[in-house]
């Protein structure tokens, strides 16, 4: 989605300045063409030659160092996005007053790109009254705020805000701001992710290999093209993805209710779970200690998400399946879209190398209820979560 793209990237001077050079490299990676604007501010931290060995473009700095072009004008002019990060206090400040007293400043007034910010600054001049009122107004001007978050700050450890986001997460806000007309764009989105946990005592549980990533891939990659994520998660060890809600449960009976109580406002629910299919049919109260001999436990099938959640679906939601399958997979995935009323089924086939649970890539046939099928061969699950809501996206059209 960046390729081709222009970004203006302005820096200001704070700490901070040096995850825009991250920043700038990843968005040049991606194919965005990436013009860096310097403060006087900014430079004091990280010089330009840096972010022009990344960018590979000259850095801008001043309103007057020109060869004969208006650059206030012509950069904000022809720019997809405006970023300014970090955004300093006094950057902030400026802008609120529209001022234009060097170009950064000058090129925000001039624009009619969308801007993102990502403020960053010492916990205390964040919470100042003059920087909140001066953000209110940003906002209410309708510039975007990515940030800042809780955390260690260059004076020491905070648990305020007023740290700047990561690059990564800012890239994210950037994307969506970028897709904010697409068409996932304030759709609300439910994704299940992880294993479920049956408990046969206080301390065993049956459960499955199921890692989680792709369902986490899938509600960073809906989120990043502008919907309201809900992830509901099953255990996992895997960092929530910034700005979705996370919703934990243990057992499919929970993640069957969670899915329950969500259904009515969703319009793409993307059921990326592996719920365990059998529970133990009672839970000992006690730990079950050690005997000789072999043991037998009795198990019962649990809720099939699936088929409840077609009964109570709104007429306009779009379902979306995954299955794991062996054997002659698109025979077997189209049965199943059939039979649990899918709109599309995403079948991973986990016998081939580099496919299914635990790793970081996959290997899916994405088929759906219109009779079109794709093969998305070897890539990583954040690949493969685009390739999904590309046909998500495709298949609503
Ligand atoms: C070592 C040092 C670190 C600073 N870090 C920050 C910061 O993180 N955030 C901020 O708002 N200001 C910070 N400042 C203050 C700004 O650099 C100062 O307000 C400057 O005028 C900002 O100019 P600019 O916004 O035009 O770049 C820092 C100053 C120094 C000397």
């Amino acid at each position: 989605m960046w390729q081709g793209r222009r970004v203006v990237l302005g820096v200001t001077g704070g700490i901070a300045a040096y995850k825009s050079v991250l920043l700038a490299r990843g968005l040049t990676e991606l194919g965005a063409t990436v013009d860096v604007v310097l403060t006087r501010g900014a430079r004091e931290f990280v010089g330009p030659v840096t972010f022009e060995a990344v960018t590979h473009r000259p850095v801008r700095g001043s309103l007057w160092d020109r060869d004969g072009a208006l650059d206030h004008v012509t950069l904000g002019r022809a720019a997809d996005l405006i970023i300014v990060a970090p955004a300093t206090a006094h950057l902030l400040a400026r802008a609120a007053a529209g001022m234009a007293d060097d170009l950064l400043t000058a090129l925000l007034l001039a624009t009619p790109s969308p801007v993102l910010i990502a403020p960053a600054m010492n916990d205390e001049m964040f919470a100042n009254p003059a920087t909140q009122a001066n953000l209110a107004l940003l906002r209410g001007r309708g510039w975007t705020v990515a940030g800042p978050v809780a955390g260690p700050l260059a004076e020491g450890p905070s648990d305020r805000l007023g740290r700047m986001m990561e690059p990564d997460q800012v890239l994210g806000h950037a994307e969506r701001v970028l897709r904010r007309a697409g068409p996932l764009a304030g759709r609300r989105v439910v994704v299940t992710a992880g294993p479920t946990r049956e408990p046969i005592d206080p301390v065993r549980v049956i459960s499955n290999r199921s890692s989680g990533r792709m369902g986490y891939r899938l509600a960073e990659a809906a989120w990043r093209r502008g919907a309201d994520v809900t992830l509901i998660s099953g255990p996992t060890a895997l960092i929530p993805p910034v700005g979705v809600t996370l919703v934990r449960v243990e057992t499919t009976e929970e993640l069957a209710g969670a899915v329950g109580r969500a259904l009515p406002e969703t319009d793409v629910l993307l059921m990326a779970a592996a719920p365990a299919d059998f529970r133990p049919a009672t839970v000992l109260k006690g730990k079950k200690p050690r005997v000789e001999g072999a043991q037998t436990l009795e198990l019962v099938p649990t809720s099939d998400i699936l088929l409840s959640t077609i009964g109570h679906r709104p007429p306009a939601m779009t379902v979306v399946g995954f299955a794991l399958e062996t054997g002659d997979a698109v025979a077997q995935g189209r049965a199943k879209l059939r039979n649990k009323s899918l709109d599309l089924i995403v079948i991973n086939d986990a016998l081939q190398p580099g496919a299914g649970f635990d790793v970081d890539t996959n290997i899916v046939t994405i088929l759906d209820k219109k009779g079109g099928e794709e093969s998305v061969t070897l890539r990583s699950k954040a690949a493969v979560a685009e390739a999904i809501l590309d046909a998500v996206e495709r298949y609503r059209d």
